[in-house]
């Protein structure tokens, strides 16, 4: 818009970014409230740049890799990021907290769907559910036999959890109510909450402990460099043999590599990835592996929970420009 003598007038309403499509209603509200841009590929840095010049807000998700160089503007526009995921080691936070640009999230609403997901991807690899499909659609299964696809009882096992928040603990509850399983886990700390003593979850302060007793090993710890490689060589040697691993947490958690001589070794059963390294590369000999699931990033994938997540950014978008508290601030 311009004046009567033809400046650019800027517009009062905040100008957002999205950086991937989101579920139609979430897009529809946005678009009513915020002069909104729809971008549906990768930025550059050099995109990175001018978007910072030219948004209130950017809306990344996990695949928008923020790093320092990325925000090496002078004076950016941008005063958020208000990351669509629960998960944020994708941001450079310091470099992020440097620019005076704050840093949202989307807890709470993506717990269940990440644990049903779990749940699916440790029945899968018990049961050789992959592999039973891909022989049947590939027409080599020739009728029922006593010895055929011999799987892995989940019901009794033991699940080991590492990291004890929300989703390991829904995780937790699923596998001990319906399964019947014996719940161990590794943390930093106990953790003081009812339903953790209902299921009478047993806290490994050595994580050692915790994998060599383990059937079922579920990986539900943050990402970023605290925790890169906790899953390295030593760890995956320290799993019983007939063991499987499960990651719907982040890919580099797990040293993908030491991961695939340990499957090759035959130290452990399997492993159910949703997550990778170098995502969303993924390592060709896992791909050839018939003993692995491997899906692609899927924890949250659910219409009602992806919807969850975009009107939770909504809420810390509206909260940021009406100057309220972010109802979900990391930095
Ligand atoms: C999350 O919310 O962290 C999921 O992994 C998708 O980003």
């Amino acid at each position: 818009m311009r004046d009567q003598t033809g400046n650019v007038l800027e517009s009062s309403v905040p100008k957002v970014l999205i950086t991937r499509r989101w579920p139609l209603a979430v897009e529809a509200e946005l678009q009513r409230r915020y002069e909104l841009t729809i971008r549906n590929s990768a930025l550059s840095v050099a995109e990175w740049h001018s978007a910072l010049k030219e948004y209130d807000a950017i809306c990344p998700c996990v695949i928008d890799k923020i790093s320092a160089d990325m925000l090496k503007v002078i004076s950016p526009r941008t005063r958020l990021f208000a990351n669509f995921g629960v998960g944020y080691n994708h941001i450079d936070l310091v470099a992020a907290a440097a620019r005076g640009i704050s840093v949202t999230n989307t807890p709470d609403v993506l717990t269940h769907a990440t644990a049903d997901l779990a749940m699916t991807i440790m029945l899968m690899l018990a049961r050789r559910a992959g592999e039973g499909e891909r022989q049947l659609r590939s027409r080599q299964w020739h009728g029922w036999y006593p010895t055929h696809l011999m799987g892995t009882q989940v019901t009794g096992a033991t699940l080991g959890i590492i990291g004890m928040g929300r989703i390991g603990m829904a995780m937790a509850q699923k596998a001990h109510d319906g399964f019947g399983m014996k719940i161990l886990y590794h943390n930093r700390k106990p953790v003081n909450e009812s339903v953790v003593y209902a299921m009478k979850a047993e806290y490994c302060a050595d994580m050692q402990d915790l994998l060599q007793r383990s059937d079922f090993v579920a990986l539900h710890c943050p990402g970023g460099k605290n925790n890169r490689h906790l899953i390295n060589a030593e760890a995956l040697a320290q799993m019983k043999p007939g063991a499987f691993l499960i990651n719907t947490a982040r890919g580099d958690v797990v040293d993908e590599d030491a991961l695939v001589t340990a499957l090759q070794k035959g130290q452990i059963a399997g492993a159910g990835l949703d997550v990778f390294e170098r995502e969303p590369e993924v390592a060709a000999a896992l791909l050839a592996m018939e003993n692995v699931v491997l899906l692609p990033h899927l924890g949250s994938a659910t219409t009602a929970t992806r919807e969850a997540m975009g009107w939770r950014v909504l809420s810390n978008l509206d909260a940021f420009f009406k100057n309220e508290p972010l109802p979900d601030r990391v930095v």
